[in-house]
């Protein structure tokens, strides 16, 4: 079995990292924190008179929420166009169709503006589209090789503001557009700080509409998030880059990081009861979208890991939701094959999920995580219970999903706490498929 785990990038001296950092867009938070926007675009320089795209979907138009934000910045003087063709887990030619779409409207220089509302797919499109259309060209120049040209973007482009109307996938402060190209089977992601969103509003007035189902999910992502991101290496463990412009984005978890874990933690499983029995539980989704906030400045800065690496080739082979996926693979990867890792800091997951760990050791602790994670699954009463009831995926799958994991998430799996080989990666699917009877 190798050791090698480094995350940072060739060539790279032999001392450890000294150095982390924090960039986030402007962050606004709170019920009818929509109702800024106009404000808010001023802040970001823009005076009453651009013309803007909001990027949707047709369920949001229908709920509501896209003529009730394009009503605000009208208001405020702003012209706004909608586009709602955004498809879940968006492909390649679909963020094509929205960058054509500005293109038509508004010719090579764009709009003044973007917005991007609506779960994961849509704030991804959207930052997928404004970076394109400021840098030139079209979405595969940009797509890492052998699938696309690799090139750098190097310009982000007028404002974009994000609002989220699901607390899950952290999309809105993270410098990354995952696009699916299914010819391939496989995902990729656009990373640059240039893709990162210049402000994001976290609404619970935009949430209440997101169904149980749903909800359950998005937040078994987001409790994800959180606890990769606790549970991964220390950004000192790791190797420090010659240039600074190398140091990858997964940058291991700091001080900074873990309070953000640690309150994502606590706000995430002391509230997702609530808005999945209440969906208008205005106080508890606002609880929610913070700790979804919290989990992604965590752990999409810290690092994910095994499950986030493990749940791409099941989403790319059987069409799951990222969030279902996640929910399923958790227990036997995070809070199974990895706590071996450090089961001290475990221990401490266990009891941020509300386990009583009194008397118990600290191994025995730190395995009560998992029971502690698989109870509030069941009480959630719409998780699937395991690979098998999410997708109908059987022991016989379980081989060439290993297979998949290793050969495209080295990504994900050099930053795992705890080294993994194919066979174990197909062990943990194996333990994955049943998390209960
Ligand atoms: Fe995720």
């Amino acid at each position: 079995m190798s050791y090698e785990r480094s995350v940072s990038a060739d060539p790279h001296r032999l001392s450890p990292e000294t150095v982390w950092e924090v960039r986030m867009p402007a962050i606004r938070v709170g019920a009818d924190a929509a109702d800024e926007l106009g404000y808010q675009l001023g802040q970001l320089g823009l005076s009453g008179d651009g013309r803007g795209l909001i990027v949707t979907d047709s369920d949001l138009v229908s709920l509501g929420h896209v003529d009730r934000v394009a009503d605000e910045l009208e208001a405020d003087g702003f012209d706004v166009d909608v586009y709602d063709g955004v498809e879940r887990e968006p492909s390649i030619e679909a963020v094509e169709e929205c960058i054509a779409f500005v293109r038509d409207e508004m010719g090579e220089d764009g709009y003044d503006f973007y917005l991007g509302l609506g779960g994961g797919s849509c704030m991804d499109t959207a930052k997928a589209t404004r970076a394109i259309v400021a840098n030139g060209g079209e979405v595969l120049d940009y797509v890492a090789a052998p699938t696309g040209a690799g090139k750098n973007l190097t310009e982000s482009g007028p404002p974009l503001i994000l609002l989220p109307t699901t607390a899950g996938t952290g999309s809105e402060i993270s410098p990354v557009a995952i696009l699916s190209v299914p010819e391939k089977g496989i995902k990729e992601g656009i990373s640059s700080t240039h893709v990162r969103a210049d402000a994001a509003v976290l609404d619970p007035t935009l949430t209440t509409t997101l169904p149980p189902d749903l909800t359950a999910k998005t937040a078994m992502d987001a409790l994800g998030h959180a606890i990769e991101g606790y549970t991964t290496h220390q950004y000192d463990d790791l190797l420090r880059p010659e240039n600074p412009a190398d140091r990858p984005v997964y940058a291991g978890r700091t001080g900074f990081t873990e309070m953000f874990s640690e309150k994502a933690i606590d706000l995430l499983s002391s509230n997702v009861r609530r808005v999945v029995n209440n969906g208008d539980d205005i106080e508890a989704r606002g609880a929610m979208l913070k700790g979804a906030l919290f989990g992604a400045i965590a752990g999409l800065t810290a690092g994910a890991s095994l499950a986030h690496a493990m749940a791409y080739p099941v989403g790319n082979n059987y069409h799951t939701y990222h969030g279902e996926t996640i929910a399923a693979l958790t227990p036997a990867s995070t809070l199974g094959y990895n706590v071996a890792s450090d089961p001290p800091r475990f221990a401490k997951v266990a009891e941020m999920l509300g386990a009583d760990t009194s008397g118990m050791s600290t191994r025995e602790a730190a395995d009560e995580a998992r029971e502690e994670f698989v109870r509030l699954q069941r009480d959630l009463n719409v998780l699937p219970s395991g690979l098998n009831e999410l997708a109908g995926i059987t022991v016989d799958d379980t081989g060439t999903l290993a297979e998949s994991t290793v050969e495209s998430q080295q990504r994900l799996l050099r930053c795992n706490p705890r080294p993994v080989t194919k066979e174990d990666v197909e062990e943990v699917f194996q333990d994955a498929l049943y998390n209960w009877e």
